[in-house]
Order: C-alpha cells, then structure tokens, then sequence
C-alpha cells in the first residue's frame, strides 16, 4: 500500500463546467444509427423507427450534446440524400459502406428531441464548399419563405431546428480525409464558410478543425495556420484523441490521462500564440469533439474488403482497464474546463461505444458506460484545482485526480489510481469545507482488468460502493484498488 495526498478548498478553482463537456458522437459508420439509435421494425422502435431502449440508456448516460453525421463520412456527404422522400443509395468511401440515407437530418433531430440533447452538426467541406454549408443552414434554421426552408417545412417540420453548434468540417489535416488539404486551403476555406454561415445567421459557434491527434506531424503549425487565416471568424478549434494499449505495455495506457492533458496544454498555447500574434482580446476555446479508447490498430489490421450497409465495423468490446482510462481522460477534460468547453465522446452506440445492440436484440452498458454517467451526473459546477502527490506508477505519478463543487453544496472527488499493482491510500484534507459529511465512495476495479460486461452479463463491471472511507479531523481518508475508478462524494452543507 502507498500514499497519496491532495488538498480540495473552494478558494482555489479552475473554471465552471459547460455541461456541453459531456457530449458524444454519432457518425453513419458501421451500425452506429442502423441497429444502433435507428432500427424500424425492431420491437422498441418507436412510430420513427427509433429504439426507445436505446434512448433510455442514452438519457442514463447523461450525454448533453451530440456531434453529427461524421468524422470522416461527412467528408463526401451530400447531405440532400438525407432529407424528403427520395433516398439515394449511395457509396460511402470513408468506411466501404452501403448508405442508404434512410436516416438523415430530419431523423436526427427527431432523435435529439427524443434524446434530450443539442444538436451540434459538421459540414461537408472536405467534397463541398460554402454554398453547400449555407444552403443547409438556411434548410435547417431558417424560419421560412425562402425555397430551402420550405422544402425543409414540407418535409415535415415547419418549425426551424435552430442548430447553433457547426463544425466546419472534418480532420480535414488526415491524408485519409476525402478532400484533404493543407492548412492553408483549409484556413481559407473555413474562415469563407465561417464569414458567409455568420451572415445568414450570426450568433452560430461555429468550430475550425484542429489536427487529428497530437501525433499528427503537422500539429501545432496547422492551428496556428488555420487560425491565422480564420481566428475572427471562429470560436473553437477541434481536438480528436484515441487510447490503446500497444505492445501490451498496460502502464502506459493507464497514463493516456496525462497525454491528453498535455495535447491540451499545447493546443491551448499554440492558439494564444496566435491570439498574441494577431492582437485580439477574443480567446479561441477549445472543443474536444472525438476522444475514447479505440483499439485502432486491431481496426487497422482488418479494414473492410466489401462494400456493406451497416457492417460490423469499430466494435470494441470494452473491459476494466478501458473504463479506468476512460475515468482518466474524463478527469483530464475537467482539469481544464476553463478552456475545454465541448467534448464529444466517440462515438455513441456500438462503433468504439458504451452502449450496445443486438440487430433485433437486446441493448447494454459497456464498462465504458460508469464512469461517463457518473462524471455527467456529478461533474456539473466549478472545478476546484487539485494539486495531488503520489508515488509514480511509470511515468506519471500514480493518482489522477480532480473535483467539482456542485451549487447544491456538494462536492465530489474524482480519482483514478493509475498503479496497477499497488492499492493507493489517499488522505485528502477537506477542512476548508467545515466538516463535510460522506455520502458515498463508488470503486470501479477487478481483479480480472479483462473482465468485460456481456448481453448475458450485463452488470458484471460497474462501480460498487465500499463503505471504508471515512473522515476524521477534516482529513478524508479512503482506501483506492489498483487500476481503479473512484467517485466520492461529500455533503458540504
Ligand atoms: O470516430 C471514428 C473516426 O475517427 C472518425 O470518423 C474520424 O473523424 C476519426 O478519425
């Protein structure tokens, strides 16, 4: 057993939480919305052919916005397929995929209704351009009388959808991207879109993409590019990540927290850089729009021979170890919730996802699903800054930790013990609180960091309540298992 210590008092903060943190994604990609969200006929779908058991889990989870149609589909997608009566069929050269438009932008927002989540919708700028992003912004928000919005109230909705969250496009920096471009191209053609959606609409957020992941051998120099050409015109720059273990070297995967924090940190600096370059008081925040464990190189080594619709594609079937990391990566997004203001776990259901489906069948909670749930339900206020120390497990000190104070006088602990072998002891002095009141410490840990939940077992991973911690002379004392999640929460009133 070790030690760890940390200090929580409300003096000392980072920022408020923008619920918009806890987002995810869904993307016309392998059956994320076939026999995903959507699947007509199946005995849960509703009049829409929406699955209601589907949208339980969603709403369980917490998830407040939702990133939409692609990544890397939206990259070649005309999104007209996708709206009144005729459907194309279509090919899908991001992920060799049969699309058949059954599901569109119409569809969707009768989702996120349903859903109780905001909309946040990427154009095409990889094929298209900026009359084909304005033209589907006058379809979707514009109140009518012109032709696009009254093709859109003919197809059923005469009220506007009123999307204010766009991405202008997709990764467009990844030489996978369908229309590729340099950062200049990029900058250009996203500050246009950018200055022609605003005169249609000017009070939209609009989001440039950043690169696709701090490995990118053009990270760093494409924002500063890309905001050089764009910065008025956009509020937040993109970051995409993905975690796996590789090579079976499990401490460093457990350590994806601390990657992510500094993949943060720079992109938080290169866009000041630009800001102290160009001479403006605007800050450019950031939106954290992809980030998950996915075992990418399993995907790599067997990319799809056959043009399918809806194929099993990204399944991964998440264990302990996976739902640990995932705590992490939800710690280091809180620990810089004054500049992370959206994030968007990728994606939602059954591609790289903590809810899954059976075609016709039933619907369960990844490992992946706890702690996200938990952090929606309980990360919501100001978050304090939390300074931890702890003896190193590899490369980074063995406790990952923040907390939020939450405007009913809670205040909750999130903490994952990186070790994977040593239980860590924490003591964390809480007295500037008075003398708070545990209400609960949930562990998600196992022995078995393989153990995985199941159609048959759902419930065989998910965090436990322990009942050891205590608090004595304004020091919480509680016991953390190897490689574990951990949630506690304190009555402050
Ligand atoms: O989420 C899966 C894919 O990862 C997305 O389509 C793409 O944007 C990213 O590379």
């Amino acid at each position: 057993m070790t030690h760890a210590t940390l200090t929580l008092d409300p003096a000392f903060t980072i920022g408020t939480v923008d619920p918009r943190l806890f987002g995810s994604f869904v993307e016309h990609l392998g059956r994320c919305v076939y026999t995903g969200i959507y699947e007509p006929g199946h005995p849960a779908a509703d009049e829409h052919g929406l699955r209601r058991d589907v949208l339980e889990l969603v709403r369980e989870l917490g998830v407040t916005v939702v990133r939409y149609p692609g990544g890397n589909f939206v990259s070649g997608y005309r999104w007209e397929d996708g709206v009144g009566p005729e459907r194309p069929v279509r090919l899908d050269p991001a992920w060799k995929s049969i699309e058949t438009n059954a599901f569109g932008l119409g569809e969707f927002m009768t989702w996120t209704k349903q859903a109780g989540v905001q909309p946040m919708l990427a154009v095409n700028l990889g094929t298209r351009g900026v009359q084909e992003a304005c033209d589907l912004l006058e379809y979707a928000n514009h109140p009518g009388g012109t032709a696009l919005s009254e093709l859109r109230a003919s197809h059923g909705s005469r009220e506007p959808y009123g999307i204010k969250i766009w991405c202008l496009g997709n990764e467009m920096d990844g030489p996978w991207q369908t229309g590729h471009k340099t950062a200049h191209e990029y900058g250009r053609l996203a500050a246009e879109t950018a200055r022609a959606m605003r005169m249609i609409e000017p009070d939209l957020e609009l989001v440039a993409c950043g690169s696709s992941g701090a490995g990118m051998p053009t990270f760093g120099a494409w924002e500063a590019t890309v905001l050089e050409e764009a910065y008025d015109q956009v509020d937040y720059v993109s970051l995409h990540a993905y975690y796996e273990p590789l090579n079976g070297d499990l401490q460093t995967f457990l350590a994806s927290g601390a990657m992510m924090e500094a993949y943060i940190e720079d992109a938080i600096a290169t866009c000041d850089h630009v800001r102290a370059k160009l001479k403006r008081d605007k800050r450019i925040n950031l939106s954290f729009d992809e980030w998950n464990v996915w075992y990418m190189s399993r995907h790599q080594a067997n990319p799809p021979t056959e043009w399918r619709h809806a194929p099993r594609l990204l399944e991964d079937h998440y264990n302990v170890l996976d739902a640990v990391v995932v705590g992490s990566l939800l710690i280091a997004l809180l620990r810089h919730a004054d500049r992370v203001k959206m994030a968007c776990l990728a994606q939602l259901v059954n591609v790289i996802a903590p809810i899954v489906t059976e075609p016709g069948g039933r619907v369960w909670r990844q490992t992946i699903f706890h702690p996200f749930a938990q952090a929606s339900r309980h990360g919501r206020g100001t978050v304090l800054r939390v300074e931890p120390t702890a003896p190193y497990a590899g490369d980074v000190p063995a406790l990952h930790a923040t907390a939020v104070q939450g405007e009913d006088g809670t205040v909750t602990l999130f903490a994952v013990n990186r070790s994977l072998t040593d239980a860590l002891e924490l003591h964390a002095t809480v007295r500037a609180f008075g003398k708070p009141r545990i209400l609960e410490h949930s562990v998600l840990s196992d022995p078995d960091f393989e153990a995985r939940n199941t159609a048959d077992e759902p419930d065989r991973v998910r965090p436990r309540p322990v009942g050891t911690s205590a608090i004595e002379d304004g020091v919480l004392h509680a016991m953390l298992p190897p490689a574990s999640w951990n949630v506690i929460r304190l009555d402050t009133r």
